[in-house]
C-alpha cells in the first residue's frame, strides 16, 4: 500500500519555501493580474479566471509546497473516508488528493470536480498516470453541480469551499455548501479541510464551520486541528490545518 510519503515523493513534492520557489515562478505582470482578479466584482468569474491562469503558470504539482501539511491530512482523510461508493472531491484543483484516494481505495469511485477546466485536465493526465479505472474528473461548479439530489456518499473538500484568496459573503459560502450538501446522500458524509485553525476561521468568515452546517442541514460529527511545518521567507514556520467532518441530516 502506497503510504502518503511514499505518494507524495513520487509526485515530487517538497516542503519548500512557497515565496521563494514557488512564488518566484509568476512574473511581476501575471502576479499583478492575479491579484486583480481576486478583487474582481463578480466573484465567480474572478476566481475561474484566476484559478486558469495560475494552473496554467504552474507545473502539475507546484500548487502543493506544503509536503508536511498534506502527508497529515492524507493519511487521516484515508482513514475517514467511510467503506464503499462514490467520493467526491469538491474543488480538486491539480488532483493531488483524490488521485491518492483513489490509488490507496479500491473500494471507492472517486470523482474530482473543478471548476478550472485546466485544473480538471492536469488532474486527469495526473490520475492517468497511474492508469486509474475508479477515478473521473469532471469540470463543474458548485452552483451547477452535474448529480443527482442525493446521489452521492461522501463529500471531501480542501480549501475550496472555504478559501481565504477571495473575499466571499457568508451568502456565498451557504449557497456553495448548500448545493454541494443537496446531492450527498441521506446520512452522506462530507470532510472539509480549512488552512488555519478553528478561530482564524471564525475571524474571517464569521461563524465556525459546524455552525454553517447547521444551516444547511449537517451536524458537525468531529473537528481536528493540527500544525504542520512550513518554510517562508527561509525560517521554518508552524501553521495550522483544520479539518472537519459533517453529516448530512
Ligand atoms: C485553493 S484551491 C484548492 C485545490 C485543492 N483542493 C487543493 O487542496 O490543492 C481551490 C480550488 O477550488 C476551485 N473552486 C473555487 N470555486 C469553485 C466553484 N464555485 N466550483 C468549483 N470549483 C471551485 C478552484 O478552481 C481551485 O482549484
Amino acid at each position: 500500500m502506497l503510504t502518503p510519503q511514499e505518494y507524495l515523493k513520487k509526485e515530487g513534492i517538497k516542503l519548500e519555501d512557497f515565496k521563494k520557489t514557488a512564488l518566484s515562478k509568476i512574473n511581476k505582470k501575471n502576479r499583478e493580474l492575479l491579484d486583480k482578479l481576486r478583487e474582481h466584482e463578480n466573484k465567480r468569474e474572478g476566481i475561474l479566471n484566476f484559478y486558469n491562469i495560475l494552473y496554467s503558470l504552474v507545473g502539475d504539482s507546484w500548487y502543493y509546497p506544503e509536503r508536511d501539511l498534506r502527508e497529515k491530512y492524507l493519511t487521516t482523510c484515508k482513514e475517514l473516508l467511510p467503506p464503499r461508493g462514490i467520493v467526491v472531491d469538491f474543488g480538486c484543483g491539480l488532483g493531488l488528493d483524490c488521485t491518492y484516494f483513489t490509488l490507496t481505495r479500491e473500494d471507492l469511485f472517486v470523482i474530482g470536480v473543478d471548476m478550472s477546466p485546466v485544473a480538471a485536465r492536469k488532474a486527469k493526465s495526473r490520475a492517468k498516470r497511474y492508469g486509474l479505472k475508479n477515478i473521473d474528473t469532471l469540470v463543474a461548479d458548485f452552483d451547477h453541480l452535474p448529480f443527482q439530489d442525493e446521489s452521492i456518499d461522501t463529500g471531501f473538500s480542501a480549501d475550496s469551499l472555504f478559501e481565504y484568496l477571495f473575499e466571499v459573503s457568508e451568502e456565498y459560502v451557504l449557497k456553495r455548501m448548500g448545493n454541494v450538501a443537496k446531492v450527498l446522500k441521506k446520512e452522506g458524509k462530507l470532510i472539509i479541510g480549512k488552512a488555519g485553525n478553528p478561530s482564524e476561521i471564525i475571524e474571517y468568515f464569521g461563524n465556525s464551520i459546524g455552525n454553517y452546517a447547521k444551516k444547511i442541514g449537517m451536524k458537525e460529527k468531529f473537528s481536528t486541528e493540527f500544525s504542520y511545518r512550513s518554510i517562508e521567507d527561509g525560517k521554518p514556520t508552524k501553521e495550522y490545518f483544520t479539518l472537519v467532518g459533517l453529516e448530512k441530516e
